[in-house]
C-alpha cells in the first residue's frame, strides 16, 4: 500500500473537521483510491500547541512553524487551512517551489493571488485544489469547471456566505439582535476570522471572483467586484419585502453582457416563488445558467467544520488520483488553460439595469406622493408596486415602500439624489436591487 503524507497548516474549524474525516473514514477513502493508497497526516502547524482540539491528533507531529511543514521532505501534499493572505501566501509559494501539491480552503488567497499562484504551480507541474473555498460542502467548483463544461455559462447567482444567510434568516424572528446572531454564527464556526468579511460581502466577493473566473474563463479580478454588505438591511426591510412577495438575500451575481462581464455582491430582493429565495440559515445555493443545459441549482451547507472538510477531503482524493497523470491531462485549476483566459472588461455598477426596492420616510401631506412620482418620472422611472403606512412614532410622517421598473443604475442614483433633496423626505433612502430570474 502506498502512503501519501499530508502536511496541514491549521487545525481550527476546517482543519479539525478534516482530521476527523481522515480519522473516521479511512477505509472508505482507501476503497475510493482503489485500495492501493493510504493517507497519513504527517505534520500540522498551529498557533497554540496547548489549545484543546476537536480532532484526535495522536501520532501527528504538531508545530508552530508553518514553513517547517511546507519544507518537510516527508510531506507530499500541503493542505492550507490557516487563512489569511500573507503568511499563507508565503507558505504556498514555498510549497510550490518545493514541488508539493496544494489543497486549500482559502478563498481570499485564491481570489486575490490565484493568478500568480496558478502560474507558479503550472511552471512547477503541481496542482492547486480549492473546492472548499466556495460554498462549503457544495461541489460547485467541480460542477462549473467539469460538469457544465459543454456550455457557455451565461450567468450565475448565489447565496455564497453562510454567516450572512444565517443572520438574514435569524433577523426574520421578532426581536432578533444583529450582534447576538453574529456571535452565534461565530460560535458555530461559520464566520471568518474577521467577521466583517462576512457581513460586508468581502467573503462573498472572493467566492464570486473565483466562480466568475471558472464560468467565463477570465482572470481572477477581485478588485473589480462591486461589493455591498448586509449591515444596512433592517428587520423592517425584510418584513416589507415579505409583504410584497419577496425575500431579501445576499447574492453574488456574475453575468455575461454585451458590454463585458458583470460581477456584484449585494442584498437583493428575490421573488418568494424562486427556489433560492427559500434557502435559509447557513445553507448556500448557486444558480447557474448555461446555453444548453438551461438553469441549474446547487444547494447545501455553506460553512462549518463537516461540510467544508468534506470538500477538502474530496480535493485530497482528487489530487492523489491525478498524481501520476501527465500534467497536460489534468483539469486546469480554473477549467481553462491559463493561456486561454481572457481579461474582458467588467461592467461598472452604474451601467447595470435593475428594478429597485426603495424605502423612505416622507411627510404625510397631500401632494407629496405626486412630487415623488414626478421626480422619478424625470429619470424615466415608474413605480410598479407601492405600499404606504403611518410612520410609528411620528404621526406627521409616512413610510413609503416601492418597487420600480427596470432602470439604469446611474438614472436611479440621480433620482435618489433629487428625492433626498426634497424637504418632505427625511433621512437617506434605502435602496435594494431586485433580482430578475425568469
Ligand atoms: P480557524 O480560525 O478556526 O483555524 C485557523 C487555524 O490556523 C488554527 O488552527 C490556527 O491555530 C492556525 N493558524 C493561524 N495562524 C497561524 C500561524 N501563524 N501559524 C500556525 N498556525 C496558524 O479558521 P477556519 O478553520 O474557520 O478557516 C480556515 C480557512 O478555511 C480560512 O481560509 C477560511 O476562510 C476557510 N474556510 C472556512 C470555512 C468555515 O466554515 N469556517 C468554510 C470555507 C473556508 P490555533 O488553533 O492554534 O489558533
Ligand atoms: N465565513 C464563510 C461563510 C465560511 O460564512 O460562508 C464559508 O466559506
Amino acid at each position: 500500500m502506498k502512503e501519501i503524507r499530508l502536511g496541514l497548516l491549521g487545525l481550527g474549524t476546517v482543519g479539525g473537521g478534516t482530521v476527523n474525516i481522515l480519522n473516521t473514514t479511512q477505509t472508505e477513502i482507501q476503497r475510493r483510491l482503489g485500495g492501493k493508497v493510504s493517507i497519513k497526516v504527517e505534520q500540522i502547524a498551529v498557533r497554540d500547541l496547548n489549545r484543546s482540539r476537536t480532532a484526535d491528533t495522536t501520532g501527528i507531529d504538531l508545530t508552530t512553524d508553518p514553513l517547517a511543514v511546507v519544507n518537510n521532505p516527508n510531506v507530499d501534499i500541503v493542505v492550507e487551512l490557516m487563512g489569511g493572505t500573507t503568511l499563507a501566501k508565503t507558505c504556498l509559494e514555498q510549497a510550490i517551489q518545493n514541488k508539493k501539491h496544494i489543497v486549500t480552503a482559502n478563498k481570499a488567497l485564491i481570489a486575490e493571488h490565484g493568478n500568480e499562484l496558478f502560474k507558479a504551480a503550472e511552471a512547477q507541474g503541481v496542482m492547486v485544489a480549492y473546492e472548499s473555498a466556495v460554498a462549503g460542502g457544495i461541489p460547485i467548483i467541480k460542477a462549473l469547471r467539469e460538469g457544465l463544461a459543454g456550455n457557455q455559462i451565461e450567468w450565475l447567482a448565489g447565496i455564497i456566505n453562510g454567516t450572512g444567510n444565517y443572520i438574514l434568516t435569524e433577523m426574520k424572528k421578532p426581536g432578533a439582535d444583529f450582534a447576538k446572531v453574529l456571535k452565534t454564527a461565530q460560535e458555530l464556526g461559520y464566520a471568518e476570522a474577521d467577521p466583517t468579511f462576512d457581513v460586508e460581502g468581502i467573503d462573498a466577493a472572493h467566492k464570486l471572483t473565483i466562480m466568475a473566473s471558472i464560468a467565463f474563463g477570465i482572470e481572477l479580478q477581485f478588485d473589480k467586484v462591486y461589493t455591498e454588505g448586509i449591515s444596512k438591511v433592517t428587520a423592517e426591510d425584510i418584513q416589507f419585502a415579505q409583504n410584497l412577495g419577496y425575500e431579501i438575500k445576499h447574492l453574488g451575481i456574475a453575468s455575461r453582457t454585451d458590454n463585458g462581464f458583470s460581477m456584484r455582491v449585494h442584498p437583493t430582493l428575490v421573488a418568494d416563488s424562486v427556489l433560492i429565495a427559500n434557502v435559509n440559515d447557513v445553507m448556500n445555493a448557486v444558480m447557474v445558467s448555461g446555453d444548453h443545459v438551461g438553469q441549474t441549482l446547487y444547494y447545501g451547507p455553506g460553512a462549518g467544520a463537516g461540510p467544508t472538510a468534506s470538500a477538502v477531503v474530496a480535493d485530497i482524493i482528487d489530487v492523489i488520483r491525478a498524481l501520476h497523470q501527465p500534467k497536460e491531462d489534468r483539469v486546469p485549476a480554473l477549467g481553462f488553460a491559463l493561456s486561454q483566459l481572457t481579461s474582458a472588461p467588467i461592467v461598472a455598477i452604474d451601467d447595470i439595469q435593475s428594478a429597485y426596492y426603495l424605502r423612505f420616510y416622507a411627510k404625510d401631506h397631500a401632494g407629496v406622493l405626486a412630487k415623488v412620482s414626478a421626480v422619478l418620472a424625470e429619470s424615466q422611472i415608474s413605480i410598479e408596486l407601492l405600499h404606504q403606512e403611518p410612520y410609528v412614532g411620528n404621526e406627521d410622517d409616512a413610510t413609503l415602500v416601492m418597487i420600480t421598473n427596470k432602470v439604469l443604475e446611474s438614472d436611479l442614483n440621480q433620482a435618489i439624489s433629487a428625492l433626498e433633496n426634497m424637504p418632505e423626505i427625511d433621512e437617506k433612502i434605502m435602496r435594494i436591487r431586485v433580482a430578475d430570474f425568469k
